[in-house]
């Protein structure tokens, strides 16, 4: 093979694309990854999951020496804010977990080549290269991994500075005075939280009649009075029809969902989070007779394969939930398939987790989806503040919700609200992932005092057998 040829290239360099890369690199095949970032980990390291985290704990941090040690006896001075130092902490993480992926492209002897990548009929690959000048590759497989970007409302101009998708609400170089949040989804609730916690009035305006629309409702309500508890207020069925950036302030102008009398609202950024995009823009899919669906997805069958002989694609840009661990396995899959093993994605059992406090995290099938799909279950519930650890933590709030097949017993849902519930919640994907009962999830040695026994307390109400309420 020349340098330009190869087993596999993989477009993008997001949890799917990396991922991928790596693995079909450790079963010998000659991998690259094409990124048109100067820095790999796509969304998710660079503008996503890492950096909303890296705040979402500092402002946490922030909150708790402001609010949270008088109840355990500690007394705090002047807690003050240094903005500018904590977004200097999220840089650094950013900078060395897109570092980390350069090392281990190295490491496993992926060709890593920055630079945008546009299909030129089958099994060719034409990249525009960051450096200046084109380069042209073929590959036996090609993987596109290319992510998604946000969704815009039309009419609406994001200029990243005062109206802003998530991307620029990570970046605000001052707490906004009056932080109107579009969309009460993950990025709207995590980011709210963020700049709520920092000091700012946040508003949340939601279309539908409730927060959450794909969590279990009965979650989403106590997740909502939560919230409201720490302040963010909501707007429920309404719509943002116009920002008007002319003056000093934003004008936000909202109407009831269903149509009715607009209001308006001053605000200081709006953030703009009513869901994501798959991103295909430029990368030549009618070069090898491919085109995205309705939803702009690219389709693909249950081998992860595109209607176009060896053209495949995983992660944001195709169905399924735009999690980042959704497109890692499907990475794995993927290289897995085409290094000629024979794996398996388990779908019921991908958990998600909002990282709000309290946490929210689910893995399986909501109350609501069980009710559609006339299936018969169990439900098990247990309250944190009945939890020992819970009461010595003083994180009472929230509860794990079990929902296990009524004449089989077998885990169809986990539903956690309440601290650490993210940690919480891969034992229930594990117990999943085998086909556990709810039976075998009680009958596990949970150690105490921990948040755990909580999910095994749950466990047991399914049974209606609790020994703690
Ligand atoms: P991406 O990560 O989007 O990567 C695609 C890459 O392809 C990009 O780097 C892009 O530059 C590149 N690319 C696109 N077109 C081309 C081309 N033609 N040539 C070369 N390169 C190209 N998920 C979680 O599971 N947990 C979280 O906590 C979480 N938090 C998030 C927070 C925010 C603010 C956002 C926006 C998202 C978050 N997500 C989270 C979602 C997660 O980031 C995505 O699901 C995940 O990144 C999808 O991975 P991917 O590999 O499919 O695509
Ligand atoms: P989302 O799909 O989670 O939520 C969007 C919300 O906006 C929904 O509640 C929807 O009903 C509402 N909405 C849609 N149009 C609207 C309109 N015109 N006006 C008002 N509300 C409107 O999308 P979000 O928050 O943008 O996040 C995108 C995706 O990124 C998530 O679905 C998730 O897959 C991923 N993500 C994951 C995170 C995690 O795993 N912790 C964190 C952040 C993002």
């Amino acid at each position: 093979m020349n340098q330009d040829q190869f087993d596999l290239v993989v477009i993008g360099s997001g949890p799917g694309g990396y991922v991928a890369a790596i693995r079909a690199a450790q079963l010998g095949l000659k991998v690259a990854c094409v990124e048109r970032r100067e820095t790999f980990g796509g969304t998710c390291l660079n503008i996503g999951c890492i950096p909303s985290k890296a705040l979402l704990h500092s402002s946490a941090l922030y909150a708790k020496a402001r609010d949270g040690m008088g109840a355990h006896g500690i007394k705090v001075g002047m807690v003050d804010l240094d903005l500018p130092g904590m977004q200097d902490h999220k840089t650094k993480v950013v900078k060395e977990l897109t570092q980390g992926i350069e090392f281990l492209f190295r490491k496993n002897k992926v060709t890593a080549i920055r630079g945008t990548a546009r299909l030129n009929g089958p099994g060719r690959i034409e990249v525009s290269l960051n450096s200046g000048g084109m380069r042209s590759l073929q590959a036996r497989d090609i993987i596109l991994a290319t992510g998604s970007d946000s969704a815009g409302i039309p009419g609406i101009t994001v200029d990243e500075e005062r109206v802003v998708s998530s991307t620029g609400a990570l970046e605000l170089d001052s707490v906004p005075g009056h932080l109107v949040v579009v969309g009460a989804g993950y990025i709207g609730l995590e980011l709210g939280t963020v700049w709520r916690r920092l000091g700012a009035k946040v508003t949340v305006v939601e279309y539908l009649d409730r927060i959450t629309p794909t969590m279990d409702l009965e979650v989403a309500r106590q997740f909502q009075r939560l919230l409201s508890r720490q302040g963010l207020g909501f707007l429920l069925g309404t719509k943002v029809t116009k920002v008007d950036s002319s003056g000093d302030r934003l004008v936000v102008a909202t109407e009831p969902a269903e149509g009715g009398d607009t209001e308006t609202m001053k605000a200081d950024v709006v953030l703009v989070a009513i869901g994501r995009r798959p991103y295909t823009e430029g990368l030549g899919l009618e070069t090898v007779g491919l085109k995205p669906d309705n939803h702009g997805r690219i389709e693909v069958d249950a081998h992860l394969a595109t209607k176009a002989a060896g053209v495949h694609a995983i992660g944001d840009v195709i169905k399924g939930p735009m999690l980042a661990h959704k497109a890692e396995d499907e990475g794995v899959f993927l290289a897995e398939r085409l290094a000629g093993q024979r794996p398996h994605i388990n779908y019921d059992a991908i958990p998600a987790v909002i990282y709000t406090a309290p946490e929210v995290a689910s893995v399986g099938k909501t109350e609501e989806e069980l009710k559609e799909a006339g299936i018969a279950y169990n439900t098990g519930k247990f309250p944190f503040s009945a939890n020992s650890r819970a009461r010595s933590t003083g994180k009472t709030d929230g509860f794990v919700k079990i929902l296990a097949d009524a004449k089989t017993d077998r885990l169809l849902g986990v539903h956690i609200i309440g601290e650490d519930a993210g940690s919480l919640i891969a034992e229930a994907a594990l117990a999943m992932e085998f086909g556990a009962s709810s039976e075998d999830l009680a009958r596990t040695c949970h150690a105490h005092p921990t948040l755990a026994e909580a999910v095994k307390e749950a466990a047991l109400a399914a049974h209606g057998q609790p020994i703690h309420i």
